[in-house]
Protein backbone atom coordinates (compact mmCIF):
# COMPACT_ATOMS: atom_id res chain seq x y z
CA UNK A 1 0.00 0.00 0.00
CA UNK A 2 1.18 3.37 -0.77
CA UNK A 3 0.77 6.67 1.60
CA UNK A 4 -2.36 9.23 1.24
CA UNK A 5 -1.73 11.83 -0.77
CA UNK A 6 -2.97 14.90 1.77
CA UNK A 7 -3.32 17.30 -1.37
CA UNK A 8 -6.20 14.93 -2.14
CA UNK A 9 -7.98 13.69 0.94
CA UNK A 10 -10.37 14.83 3.09
CA UNK A 11 -9.22 14.36 7.11
CA UNK A 12 -11.55 13.88 9.88
CA UNK A 13 -10.37 14.54 13.31
CA UNK A 14 -11.65 14.03 16.69
CA UNK A 15 -11.43 16.44 19.80
CA UNK A 16 -9.55 18.62 17.63
CA UNK A 17 -10.44 21.97 19.25
CA UNK A 18 -7.35 21.90 20.94
CA UNK A 19 -4.03 19.86 22.04
CA UNK A 20 -3.02 17.40 20.15
CA UNK A 21 -5.87 17.04 17.67
CA UNK A 22 -5.46 20.97 16.64
CA UNK A 23 -1.68 20.49 16.07
CA UNK A 24 -2.69 17.16 14.28
CA UNK A 25 -4.92 19.82 12.28
CA UNK A 26 -2.84 22.37 11.48
CA UNK A 27 0.10 19.83 10.21
CA UNK A 28 -2.13 18.31 7.75
CA UNK A 29 -3.78 21.47 6.22
CA UNK A 30 -0.40 22.47 6.03
CA UNK A 31 -0.02 19.45 3.62
CA UNK A 32 -2.82 20.20 1.40
CA UNK A 33 -5.51 18.24 3.02
CA UNK A 34 -9.06 19.47 3.69
CA UNK A 35 -10.27 19.21 7.50
CA UNK A 36 -12.68 18.27 9.31
CA UNK A 37 -12.50 19.31 13.19
CA UNK A 38 -15.48 17.56 15.75
CA UNK A 39 -15.33 18.41 19.44
CA UNK A 40 -18.05 18.80 21.72
CA UNK A 41 -16.59 22.41 22.36
CA UNK A 42 -18.16 23.85 18.93
CA UNK A 43 -17.34 27.31 19.72
CA UNK A 44 -13.77 26.03 19.81
CA UNK A 45 -14.14 23.72 16.88
CA UNK A 46 -15.39 26.54 15.13
CA UNK A 47 -12.22 28.65 16.15
CA UNK A 48 -10.07 25.94 14.91
CA UNK A 49 -11.63 25.06 11.45
CA UNK A 50 -11.30 29.04 10.86
CA UNK A 51 -7.41 28.55 11.88
CA UNK A 52 -7.04 25.45 9.16
CA UNK A 53 -10.02 27.13 6.35
CA UNK A 54 -11.88 23.76 7.50
CA UNK A 55 -15.21 22.53 8.45
CA UNK A 56 -16.21 22.37 11.93
CA UNK A 57 -18.94 20.44 13.54
CA UNK A 58 -20.12 19.82 17.16
CA UNK A 59 -19.53 15.97 17.75
CA UNK A 60 -19.77 14.35 21.31
CA UNK A 61 -17.83 10.84 20.18
CA UNK A 62 -19.99 8.87 22.69
CA UNK A 63 -22.89 8.78 20.71
CA UNK A 64 -22.86 7.11 17.47
CA UNK A 65 -25.94 8.64 15.99
CA UNK A 66 -23.60 12.11 16.38
CA UNK A 67 -20.74 10.44 15.23
CA UNK A 68 -22.34 9.61 11.84
CA UNK A 69 -24.26 13.34 12.03
CA UNK A 70 -20.65 14.52 12.10
CA UNK A 71 -19.21 12.09 9.33
CA UNK A 72 -22.01 12.95 7.20
CA UNK A 73 -21.77 16.81 7.65
CA UNK A 74 -18.09 16.45 6.49
CA UNK A 75 -19.04 14.10 3.38
CA UNK A 76 -21.36 17.33 2.57
CA UNK A 77 -18.87 19.95 2.91
CA UNK A 78 -15.44 18.38 1.89
CA UNK A 79 -16.46 14.95 0.41
CA UNK A 80 -15.41 11.30 1.15
CA UNK A 81 -13.46 11.07 4.09
CA UNK A 82 -10.15 9.43 3.53
CA UNK A 83 -8.59 9.59 6.80
CA UNK A 84 -9.90 9.33 10.49
CA UNK A 85 -7.98 10.62 13.79
CA UNK A 86 -9.88 9.75 16.63
CA UNK A 87 -7.92 11.66 18.90
CA UNK A 88 -10.58 12.62 21.63
CA UNK A 89 -9.89 11.51 24.86
CA UNK A 90 -10.01 12.78 28.78
CA UNK A 91 -7.52 11.87 31.59
CA UNK A 92 -9.02 11.86 35.25
CA UNK A 93 -5.81 10.70 37.51
CA UNK A 94 -6.62 9.53 41.24
CA UNK A 95 -6.56 6.09 42.63
CA UNK A 96 -9.10 3.73 41.46
CA UNK A 97 -11.30 3.17 44.86
CA UNK A 98 -11.53 6.92 44.88
CA UNK A 99 -12.58 7.26 41.34
CA UNK A 100 -16.96 7.35 40.27
CA UNK A 101 -18.65 5.02 38.52
CA UNK A 102 -19.88 7.80 36.72
CA UNK A 103 -16.05 9.34 35.73
CA UNK A 104 -14.98 5.73 34.87
CA UNK A 105 -17.85 5.14 32.30
CA UNK A 106 -17.09 8.40 30.97
CA UNK A 107 -13.64 7.58 30.51
CA UNK A 108 -14.66 3.91 28.52
CA UNK A 109 -17.22 5.83 26.60
CA UNK A 110 -14.97 8.86 25.25
CA UNK A 111 -11.57 6.86 25.03
CA UNK A 112 -12.65 3.74 24.25
CA UNK A 113 -16.77 3.62 22.68
CA UNK A 114 -15.99 7.05 20.85
CA UNK A 115 -13.20 5.45 18.71
CA UNK A 116 -14.93 2.15 18.38
CA UNK A 117 -17.75 4.27 16.56
CA UNK A 118 -15.19 6.28 14.93
CA UNK A 119 -13.88 3.18 13.17
CA UNK A 120 -17.47 1.76 12.61
CA UNK A 121 -18.56 4.38 11.00
CA UNK A 122 -15.47 5.98 8.79
CA UNK A 123 -14.65 2.29 7.85
CA UNK A 124 -17.59 1.21 5.33
CA UNK A 125 -16.43 4.10 2.80
CA UNK A 126 -13.32 3.35 2.90
CA UNK A 127 -13.24 -0.38 2.83
CA UNK A 128 -16.28 -0.15 -0.25
CA UNK A 129 -13.43 2.60 -2.03
CA UNK A 130 -10.81 0.32 -1.40
CA UNK A 131 -8.53 3.07 0.11
CA UNK A 132 -8.06 4.89 3.46
CA UNK A 133 -6.25 5.46 6.33
CA UNK A 134 -7.40 5.36 10.15
CA UNK A 135 -5.29 6.64 12.80
CA UNK A 136 -6.46 5.70 16.42
CA UNK A 137 -4.58 8.27 19.52
CA UNK A 138 -3.72 6.12 22.39
CA UNK A 139 -1.29 6.13 24.71
CA UNK A 140 2.17 4.94 26.33
CA UNK A 141 -0.79 4.36 28.89
CA UNK A 142 -1.88 1.62 26.97
CA UNK A 143 1.07 -0.44 26.74
CA UNK A 144 2.14 0.95 30.20
CA UNK A 145 0.81 0.35 33.79
CA UNK A 146 1.00 4.07 35.37
CA UNK A 147 -0.90 3.27 39.25
CA UNK A 148 -3.33 6.66 39.92
CA UNK A 149 -4.70 6.33 36.00
CA UNK A 150 -6.13 2.52 35.72
CA UNK A 151 -9.33 3.15 34.02
CA UNK A 152 -7.73 5.23 31.73
CA UNK A 153 -4.63 3.04 30.78
CA UNK A 154 -7.58 0.24 30.55
CA UNK A 155 -9.12 1.92 27.56
CA UNK A 156 -5.86 2.93 25.94
CA UNK A 157 -4.61 -0.72 26.56
CA UNK A 158 -8.23 -1.46 24.47
CA UNK A 159 -7.50 1.02 21.99
CA UNK A 160 -4.01 -0.74 21.17
CA UNK A 161 -5.29 -4.21 20.85
CA UNK A 162 -8.57 -2.49 18.67
CA UNK A 163 -6.76 -1.06 16.46
CA UNK A 164 -3.65 -3.92 15.95
CA UNK A 165 -7.03 -6.51 15.40
CA UNK A 166 -8.59 -4.25 12.73
CA UNK A 167 -5.60 -3.74 10.86
CA UNK A 168 -5.58 -7.76 10.63
CA UNK A 169 -9.36 -8.08 9.80
CA UNK A 170 -8.95 -5.29 7.42
CA UNK A 171 -5.36 -6.35 5.81
CA UNK A 172 -6.45 -6.59 2.60
CA UNK A 173 -9.26 -3.75 2.22
CA UNK A 174 -6.60 -1.14 1.26
CA UNK A 175 -7.24 0.82 4.49
CA UNK A 176 -4.05 1.21 6.69
CA UNK A 177 -4.64 1.91 10.50
CA UNK A 178 -2.14 3.74 12.49
CA UNK A 179 -1.45 3.56 16.93
CA UNK A 180 0.06 6.35 18.20
CA UNK A 181 1.44 5.89 21.14
CA UNK A 182 2.80 9.63 23.40
CA UNK A 183 4.55 10.09 26.41
CA UNK A 184 3.49 13.10 28.02
CA UNK A 185 2.47 15.39 25.71
CA UNK A 186 2.36 19.33 27.21
CA UNK A 187 -1.33 19.88 26.45
CA UNK A 188 -4.40 20.91 29.19
CA UNK A 189 -4.89 17.07 29.69
CA UNK A 190 -1.55 17.26 31.31
CA UNK A 191 -1.81 20.02 33.23
CA UNK A 192 -0.54 19.51 37.53
CA UNK A 193 1.59 16.96 36.15
CA UNK A 194 4.61 18.49 36.05
CA UNK A 195 5.83 17.09 39.22
CA UNK A 196 4.03 13.68 39.28
CA UNK A 197 5.87 13.07 35.51
CA UNK A 198 9.16 14.29 36.76
CA UNK A 199 11.51 12.60 34.47
CA UNK A 200 8.66 11.57 31.85
CA UNK A 201 9.87 11.84 28.37
CA UNK A 202 7.74 15.11 27.19
CA UNK A 203 6.73 15.66 23.64
CA UNK A 204 4.89 19.17 22.53
CA UNK A 205 1.70 18.57 20.32
CA UNK A 206 3.29 19.65 17.31
CA UNK A 207 5.58 16.89 17.57
CA UNK A 208 2.67 14.40 17.77
CA UNK A 209 1.17 15.83 14.84
CA UNK A 210 4.93 15.49 12.67
CA UNK A 211 4.53 11.99 13.82
CA UNK A 212 1.41 11.76 12.53
CA UNK A 213 1.92 13.02 9.24
CA UNK A 214 4.94 10.59 8.60
CA UNK A 215 2.70 7.75 9.65
CA UNK A 216 0.36 8.77 6.67
CA UNK A 217 3.17 9.12 4.33
CA UNK A 218 5.28 6.07 5.22
CA UNK A 219 1.76 3.80 6.27
CA UNK A 220 3.66 2.92 9.42
CA UNK A 221 1.52 0.63 11.84
CA UNK A 222 2.60 2.53 14.74
CA UNK A 223 4.52 5.88 16.56
CA UNK A 224 5.90 6.09 19.78
CA UNK A 225 6.59 9.29 21.28
CA UNK A 226 9.25 10.28 21.36
CA UNK A 227 10.42 7.84 19.27
CA UNK A 228 13.22 5.98 21.47
CA UNK A 229 10.63 4.35 24.07
CA UNK A 230 9.57 2.15 21.28
CA UNK A 231 12.03 0.12 22.88
CA UNK A 232 10.30 -0.28 26.15
CA UNK A 233 7.56 -2.26 24.37
CA UNK A 234 9.84 -5.48 23.76
CA UNK A 235 11.92 -4.32 26.89
CA UNK A 236 8.73 -5.20 28.48
CA UNK A 237 7.85 -7.79 27.70
CA UNK A 238 11.22 -9.92 28.08
CA UNK A 239 11.88 -8.51 31.14
CA UNK A 240 11.32 -10.81 34.45
CA UNK A 241 8.19 -9.38 36.93
CA UNK A 242 10.90 -8.16 39.60
CA UNK A 243 12.86 -7.08 37.49
CA UNK A 244 10.26 -4.76 35.97
CA UNK A 245 8.89 -4.06 39.90
CA UNK A 246 12.62 -2.77 40.53
CA UNK A 247 12.72 -0.27 37.81
CA UNK A 248 9.47 0.94 38.70
CA UNK A 249 9.92 1.52 42.16
CA UNK A 250 13.46 3.12 41.58
CA UNK A 251 11.85 5.48 39.11
CA UNK A 252 8.55 6.20 41.47
CA UNK A 253 5.73 4.90 39.48
CA UNK A 254 3.23 5.89 41.92
CA UNK A 255 3.92 9.73 41.61
CA UNK A 256 0.89 10.47 39.85
CA UNK A 257 -0.82 8.87 42.65
CA UNK A 258 1.07 10.95 45.57
CA UNK A 259 2.47 14.02 43.54
CA UNK A 260 -0.48 15.72 41.29
CA UNK A 261 -0.92 19.43 41.57
CA UNK A 262 -4.97 19.63 42.57
CA UNK A 263 -4.32 23.43 42.15
CA UNK A 264 -2.84 23.38 38.44
CA UNK A 265 -4.86 20.55 37.52
CA UNK A 266 -8.24 22.39 38.61
CA UNK A 267 -9.64 23.41 35.57
CA UNK A 268 -9.05 20.40 33.59
CA UNK A 269 -10.66 18.49 36.47
CA UNK A 270 -13.56 20.67 36.07
CA UNK A 271 -14.09 20.25 32.19
CA UNK A 272 -13.87 16.67 32.15
CA UNK A 273 -16.29 16.65 35.43
CA UNK A 274 -19.03 18.73 32.76
CA UNK A 275 -18.73 16.11 30.84
CA UNK A 276 -19.05 13.36 33.25
CA UNK A 277 -22.75 15.10 34.28
CA UNK A 278 -23.66 15.08 31.55
CA UNK A 279 -23.45 11.37 30.27
N1 LIG B 1 -1.56 15.15 26.69
C1 LIG B 1 -0.97 14.00 26.96
O1 LIG B 1 -0.06 13.91 27.83
C2 LIG B 1 -1.35 12.75 26.20
C3 LIG B 1 -0.45 11.67 26.19
C4 LIG B 1 -0.80 10.50 25.51
C5 LIG B 1 -2.00 10.42 24.84
N2 LIG B 1 -2.86 11.49 24.86
C6 LIG B 1 -4.15 11.34 24.17
O2 LIG B 1 -4.24 12.31 23.14
C7 LIG B 1 -5.62 12.62 22.88
C8 LIG B 1 -5.80 14.13 22.86
O3 LIG B 1 -5.46 14.63 24.15
P1 LIG B 1 -5.01 16.14 24.42
O4 LIG B 1 -3.83 16.07 25.28
O5 LIG B 1 -4.96 16.92 23.16
O6 LIG B 1 -6.25 16.61 25.33
P2 LIG B 1 -7.02 18.02 25.37
O7 LIG B 1 -7.85 17.96 26.59
O8 LIG B 1 -6.08 19.14 25.18
O9 LIG B 1 -7.96 17.94 24.07
C9 LIG B 1 -8.95 16.95 23.92
C10 LIG B 1 -10.12 17.49 23.12
O10 LIG B 1 -11.11 16.45 23.04
C11 LIG B 1 -12.40 17.06 23.19
N3 LIG B 1 -13.38 16.07 23.68
C12 LIG B 1 -13.47 15.54 24.94
N4 LIG B 1 -14.52 14.74 25.02
C13 LIG B 1 -15.10 14.72 23.80
C14 LIG B 1 -16.23 14.06 23.26
N5 LIG B 1 -17.01 13.28 24.03
N6 LIG B 1 -16.54 14.24 21.96
C15 LIG B 1 -15.79 15.08 21.19
N7 LIG B 1 -14.73 15.75 21.65
C16 LIG B 1 -14.38 15.57 22.94
C17 LIG B 1 -12.17 18.18 24.20
O11 LIG B 1 -13.21 19.16 24.12
C18 LIG B 1 -10.80 18.71 23.76
O12 LIG B 1 -10.92 19.77 22.83
C19 LIG B 1 -6.41 11.91 23.98
O13 LIG B 1 -6.95 10.71 23.46
C20 LIG B 1 -5.36 11.61 25.04
O14 LIG B 1 -5.71 10.49 25.82
C21 LIG B 1 -2.56 12.65 25.50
Amino acid sequence: MQGINLEQSVVAITGAGRGIGLAIAKRLAAAGARISIGDIDVALAQQAAAAVDGFAGSLDVRSPASMAAWLQATEAALGPVDVIINNAGIMPAGAFLDESDALSDTQIDINLRGVIHGCKLALPGMVARGRGHVVNVASMAGRLAVPGLAVYCATKFAVVGLTETLREEYRDSGVAFTTVLPAKVTTELASGTDTAARGVPTVTPEEVAEAVYDALMEQLPEVTLPRYLSVLNPLQSAAPHWLLRGVRTVFGDRRVLEKMDALARASYDQRIGALTKKS
